[in-house]
């Protein structure tokens, strides 16, 4: 059976048990600052087991596609060691939020895996939680498993996500693959070697872990199940390893091709087939190679997978090959992989190129360092320089040790990583607004149709705790039940403004938000402030529109720069604030003058198109089903926001922002600058409004001025400026021959002070004002003026000299020019060097100069 029928069996299979088939969610979780990557299924449920957020179904069912590595459940670098270990891989899963628990949970899985699997019973094993008397009797008396097959376990038996978040006690499955498969049964000594293998957890659901390890209940029991694809699909091919299942094969095939490698069972085709899956699935979502977070867990893996085709013998590029064949297997699942393929492509070449170049030097200091190694630890110091110097992940290293029954020295790496980042972190301060702050409910937003508002004082936060009343000229934060202020999200700033209280007046600087409620951050002018006041609230009407206009614009150069660029622009971030905005996105190259300007071309054809911007409330399913583009690593509610603005609906993206009434209030569109921030991220800074205009009436003005000095119209600028250019360019022909021609007089007046030594003519010489051509020029002509003759010709320049020795063609032989030229300059502390007939060299003037103009007769004397 394919992986992809079994995909389709068990989605089928839950569907028909009155299970809502959910999409796989984005490896990058929405919005959720305690997970790396997507690791389970349920992640994307997380805040409906909490019971924060609610669905309209209460059971689901899901193919969800897993990274595990960094993060609590990592299992990077155990992938090329067993045989079940990967970064990615595909979770089948059941949940019920509140709906049924462990019986019928049990049941289902074993119905699933008997009946439609057919997996023979006594090739299961089970394993419930040391507590969980419950699970153990439905296992034992109501589905019949045999005593023989069933365990009780503490730690392996209790799932939960990461530190904190919804958890509970498990039961797992486990296959057995054979006798002729070393390992032992769950629980065992040898039981994490490859015979039992766990194919499904099932987590009954009943706590939160808070983050003081404490365990909460649930609002309602729950189940949380999941089972790996990989692993179930290898007992449906009746193979032992996943890597022998179809979805492995082709790659392990397009790999071994691309590395020029016949042994099909080599381990690091392995790892270099499961990493181009995470690679590759971790770049369509959006994560991008960088030095921090998710985009090093990427360059981390990318680049373990290029040192293992550098071990097989590939040292060209070959990574980014992968690509093609994995669209191949897994592009139906999951579109985006086919849609996002040239870009994933391009990422991942560029971070090979990147690391090709160091890969080599770095193997070879580590080669050479462990050759003289007489212990079996790599010290922290090599370790932390083939990080520094040579961009070697310390998982890579340890990899290498791994495979030579080394070890790594992590205390002292890590001690000199982080005597690294305490240098460069000494200058970086961040504000924490939400400390202590705990207030309940949440703060009104009202800004969207009004810029004025009367609202209750409810918190006075000065010095990060919460006051009852603030006096004139203290810096504070204050909040309110109600606001017509906008707090910082989304890329756009917040609102300033005032807040007024009777004469009291409170500058508001900036708005933020601490949770639920917004901070009006800013400085107690006049009077004071009390809880419980009732304040005015006033938001800079001025300031308020032109960050209304720039965020419009960014919402227009966003579809513009999809139309131009193509599909895989995607949004990396936004500044937007009253005077301009900024707008990174993901694309490979710098635009060119013409994509410019059609971005720019394009987004003022809207503006002039002057259509109403439309704002509508629906669900996120509608407002996908509308096509609306929303952000990675946003969360968004049940209710979102679609922002529509131009003609045929020409930007259609989910937004909490504030925007223009319609697009032709942004009046003028101009882009300043387009420059990379990181590997693979553009930037454009732009300007709207009246900003825009006082771009181009600066630019306007800078020709006028540069005009009126070249005695031109600004319409004749670029051919004025052509002919002075090629004027130029002749005068200064003109002005080397004369000064040719100049040195030529001199030299000949320079010849009488030439003195003859063993039978030849010596000349040393001082002089000033020549430049290199001329000064050559003049060692030409004296050599030829003075027929058998050493000449050297020193040119001073300020506080440098320019030296140059010539010496006539027969007596080259006996008196060589570069050896006249090595002893001057030894002589002088300059360098300097070349042919026996000419050599140039170049010295400080001092002294020493004089000196040794004086002793090159005796040098000339004595050969
Ligand atoms: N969350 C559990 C796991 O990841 C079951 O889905 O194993």
């Amino acid at each position: 059976m394919q992986s992809s029928d079994i995909r389709k069996a068990f989605l089928d299979f839950f569907a028909s048990k009155g299970h809502q088939i959910v999409p796989s969610s984005s490896l990058v979780p929405e919005n959720d600052p305690t997970l790396l990557f997507t690791n389970a299924g349920m992640n994307q449920f997380k805040d409906v087991f909490l019971g924060a957020e609610k669905r309209t179904y209460s059971r689901a069912t899901s193919s969800q596609r897993c990274v595990r590595a960094g993060g609590k459940h990592n299992d990077l670098e155990n992938v090329g060691y067993t045989a079940r270990h990967h970064t990615f891989f595909e979770m089948l899963g059941n949940f019920s939020f509140g709906d049924y628990f462990k019986r019928d949970a049990i049941f289902f899985a074993w119905e699933f895996l008997t009946q439609v699997m057919q997996l023979p019973a006594e090739k299961l094993w089970i394993t419930v939680h040391i507590s969980d008397d419950e699970a153990a009797d439905i296992w034992q008396k109501e589905v019949g498993v045999s005593p023989e097959r069933f365990s009780r376990l503490d730690e392996d038996n209790f799932w939960q996500m990461g530190d904190t978040g919804p958890c509970g006690p498990s039961s797992e499955i486990f296959y057995d693959h054979g006798a002729d498969v070393p390992g032992g049964p769950p629980g065992s000594e040898n039981d994490d070697l490859d015979r039992y293998i766990e194919i499904w957890n099932l987590v009954f659901m009943q706590y939160e872990r808070q983050a003081s390890g404490e365990l909460m209940p649930l609002p309602k029991p729950s189940v949380d199940t999941g089972m790996g694809l990989e692993r179930i699909s290898a007992i449906m091919q009746g193979v032992h390893t996943n890597y022998e299942i179809d979805l492995f094969q082709a790659l392990i095939k397009a790999a071994a091709k691309a590395c020029a490698v016949n042994d099909l069972q080599h381990k690091s085709l392995r790892v270099i087939a499961d990493h181009i899956r995470s690679c590759a699935f971790l770049v369509s979502d959006g994560v991008i190679p960088s030095n921090e977070g998710r985009g090093y867990v990427l360059r981390r893996i990318v680049r373990r997978a290029i040192r293992h085709g550098h071990k097989l013998g590939q040292k060209g590029l070959f990574f980014a090959d992968l690509v093609p064949a994995l669209v191949e297997q897994m592009g139906q699942a999951y579109p985006e992989l086919n849609q996002k393929q040239a870009q994933i492509e391009k990422v991942l070449r560029t971070e090979e190129e990147q690391f090709s170049k160091t890969l080599d030097k770095g193997m070879k200091i580590l080669e050479e360092q462990l050759a003289k190694l007489n212990s079996a630890v790599i010290p922290g110091d090599l370790v932390f320089k083939l990080h520094d110097t040579f961009g070697f992940p310390v998982d890579l290293t340890n990899d290498i040790a791994r495979e030579r029954d080394l070890t790594i020295d992590i205390t002292a790496y890590e001690t000199l990583m982080a005597a690294q980042r305490a240098g460069a972190a000494g200058n970086q301060f961040q504000l924490d607004y939400t400390k202590t702050l705990t207030l309940e409910g949440k703060t009104d937003f009202k800004g969207y149709d009004t810029l004025e508002a009367r609202s209750e004082i409810i918190a006075l936060v000065i010095d990060g705790e919460q006051q009852k009343i603030a006096t004139a000229g203290q810096k504070l934060s204050v909040v309110l039940e109600a606001t017509p202020f906008y707090a910082n999200s989304g890329g756009q700033v917040g609102d300033t403004g005032y807040l007024r209280v009777g004469d009291a007046c409170f500058e508001v600087h900036d708005c933020r938000k601490a949770g639920d409620h917004f901070l009006h951050i800013g400085v107690l002018q006049a009077g004071t402030l009390t809880v419980g006041d009732l304040a005015l609230a006033q938001v800079d009407a001025h300031v308020r529109a032109a960050t209304a206009l720039n965020h419009s614009a960014t919402h227009l150069v966003h579809a513009a720069l999809r139309k131009v660029l193509g599909e895989h622009v995607s949004q990396k971030g936004s500044l937007v604030d009253s005077q301009r905005l900024r707008f990174d996105f993901a694309h490979f190259e710098a635009m060119t003058t013409a994509q410019i300007a059609e971005v720019e071309a394009m987004v003022n054809a809207q503006i002039r198109a002057n259509t109403e911007v439309k704002t509508d409330l629906c669900t996120m399913d509608e407002a996908k089903a509308k096509g609306a583009m929303a952000l990675f690593g946003e969360k968004y509610g049940d209710s979102v926001r679609v922002l529509t603005m131009g003609a045929d609906e020409f930007s259609m993206e989910l937004c909490g922002g504030i925007h223009a009434q319609r697009t032709g209030d942004i009046g003028l569109f101009k882009i300043v600058s387009e420059a990379g921030t990181a590997a693979g991220v553009r930037r454009i800074e732009a300007v709207t409004g009246e900003q825009a205009l006082q771009v181009i009436n600066n630019t306007a003005a800078l020709m006028a001025n540069i005009a009126s000095q070249m005695k031109a119209s600004p319409e004749q600028l670029a051919e004025k400026l052509s002919v002075l250019m090629q004027q130029n360019k002749e005068l200064l022909k003109e002005v080397g021959g004369l000064k040719a021609k100049l040195a030529g007089f001199a030299a000949a007046e320079w010849v009488a002070e030439a003195v003859e030594v063993n039978g030849i003519k010596v000349l040393a010489k001082r002089v000033e004002g020549l430049d290199a051509n001329a000064q050559l020029d003049a060692v030409d002509q004296l050599k030829n003026k003075l027929g058998a003759a050493v000449v050297l010709l020193v040119n001073v320049d300020g506080d440098k000299a320019s030296v140059i020795a010539g010496v006539t063609k027969a007596e080259s032989k006996k008196y060589k020019a570069g050896d006249l030229m090595r002893e001057f300059a030894q002589k002088t502390g300059g360098k300097g060097g070349g042919r026996p007939d000419m050599a140039r060299g170049a010295c400080p003037v001092n002294t020493l100069l004089d000196e040794a103009l004086a002793q090159v007769v005796d040098w000339v004397a004595s050969r």
